[in-house]
């Protein structure tokens, strides 16, 4: 017995990077999984079906959970995993990418879930994940669109939380930090920029589109049954500085300087 055996799950972004790796979990945990992407995986593991959808359309998105309903008679997760990313600041940010973006992270969480929850209610409950990003929880430089839509979901994560609970679907958010997938390795390919992240990172790495599936996958199990609107940072401790500068680092530069004096 495994701890998803009859269970059915939409994957929004599910293709590659870290949806794929939820897909992956999924169906090795026992589940059975349509995959929602714009484009067709390489290849899908057993268990897993693809659905062409482009979240940002509704009819796409009703289409999808009648899909996975008419498929499996039943839909108990929804992983709201589909994003882009966007680099601009406000002055010179193009409207057209702020509502592509928005479109992608936030809106498309909405579409999912408004025509998910009527059927995960009627098969008597579950639970979704929505992926965010801690660029939602605090800002980063020159990504004014992503963060806001990324905040966006986080808040939209716990009303979705409050409202799923007499029904018994809890619903959470999964906020990665940098994470090595086609997104996630543009900002480390070259080996100064990938120090300069390194020395932001207290675990001193990048993470892997597989610990980020462990987490979502603990948040859909019954393992997190309590846990209902919570806001979980898998960034290798990134959000855990208040990014004043670091003393060690101070020091130790400090007695480099000193010692190269003496
Ligand atoms: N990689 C990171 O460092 C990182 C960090 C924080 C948050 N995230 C978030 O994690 C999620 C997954 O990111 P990733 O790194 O795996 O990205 P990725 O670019 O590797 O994969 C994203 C997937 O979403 C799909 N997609 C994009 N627009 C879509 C649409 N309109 N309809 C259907 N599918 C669509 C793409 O085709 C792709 O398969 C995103 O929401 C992203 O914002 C990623």
């Amino acid at each position: 017995m495994q701890r998803f055996d009859g269970k059915v799950a939409i994957v929004t972004g599910g293709a590659r990077g870290i949806g794929a790796a939820i897909v992956a979990r999924l169906v090795a945990d026992g589940a059975k999984v349509l995959v929602a992407d714009l484009s067709e995986p390489t290849s899908l593991p057993a268990g897993a079906e693809f659905a062409r959808t482009d979240v940002t359309r509704a009819s796409d998105s009703a289409a999808l959970v009648a899909d996975a309903m008419q498929r499996w008679g039943r839909l108990d997760f929804l992983v709201n995993n589909a994003g882009i990313g966007s680099v601009g600041e406000t002055p010179d940010l193009a409207e057209e990418d702020w509502d592509r973006v928005f479109a992608v992270n936030t809106k498309a969480v909405y579409l999912c879930c408004k025509a998910a929850i009527p059927a995960i209610r009627r098969s008597g409950g579950g639970a979704i994940v929505n992926v965010a990003s801690i660029a939602g929880l605090f800002a980063d430089y020159a990504t004014d669109a992503y963060n806001a839509s990324k905040g966006a979901v986080i808040n939209y994560t716990r009303t979705l939380a409050l409202n799923g609970a007499a029904d018994g679907i809890r619903v959470n958010a999964l906020c990665p930090g940098l994470i090595e997938t086609e997104m996630g390795a543009g900002a480390v390919a070259d080996p100064i920029d990938r120090e300069f992240w390194m020395e932001r990172i207290p675990l001193g790495r990048t993470g892997r589109p597989e610990e980020m599936a462990g987490v979502a996958t603990f948040l859909l199990s019954d393992d997190a049954s309590y846990v209902t609107g919570a806001i979980i940072a898998a960034d290798g401790g990134v959000t855990a500085h208040t990014g004043q500068p670091n003393v060690r680092q101070r020091q130790r530069l400090r007695a480099l300087r000193q010692a190269s004096l003496n």
